[in-house]
């Protein structure tokens, strides 16, 4: 579960950026086809971590948080490409992106207890 948690969320940034990269080089259909699987790719996101949330006995406020900003993330992938599609400012979002960012990777790999690194 972890794993496809960690699978969905690396491809989903790896997609995000290629639709960056697809809409500012004008190739706007293109950018369409990327962010609809990665929309496909946040369903996956939130399943898994609600799954690994299931797996959870007792949730903290810790859990929440994670969650929480999870969400966030999922939800600043949207503005940016949206705002940047429609040739606006970013620049609020990417500040937001990278505290989410931040945050979700500390809660994730160092305060809660699940890891790729060692649950199998
Ligand atoms: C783009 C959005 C998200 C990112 C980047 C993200 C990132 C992470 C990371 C880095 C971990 C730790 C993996 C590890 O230690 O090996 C993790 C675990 C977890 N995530 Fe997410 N996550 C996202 C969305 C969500 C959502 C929406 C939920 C809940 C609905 C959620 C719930 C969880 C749970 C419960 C864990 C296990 C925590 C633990 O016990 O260590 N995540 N996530």
């Amino acid at each position: 579960m972890i794993h496809g948690h960690v699978t969905a969320w690396a491809l989903a940034l790896i997609l995000f950026i290629v639709a960056l990269l697809l809409q500012s080089g004008g190739k706007a259909k293109g950018a369409k086809i990327v962010q609809m699987i990665l929309r496909v790719l946040y369903l996956l996101i939130i399943a898994t971590g609600v799954g690994l949330l299931f797996m959870v006995s007792n949730i903290s406020v810790m859990y929440i948080l994670k969650a929480v900003v999870g969400l966030w993330i999922i939800g600043l992938f949207e503005m940016i490409l949206s705002r940047a599609a429609n040739k606006r400012r970013t620049s609020v979002f990417w500040i937001q992106f990278i505290i989410a960012w931040a945050l979700v990777l500390y809660l994730g790999f160092v305060e809660l207890p699940m890891s790729i690194l060692y649950v199998k």
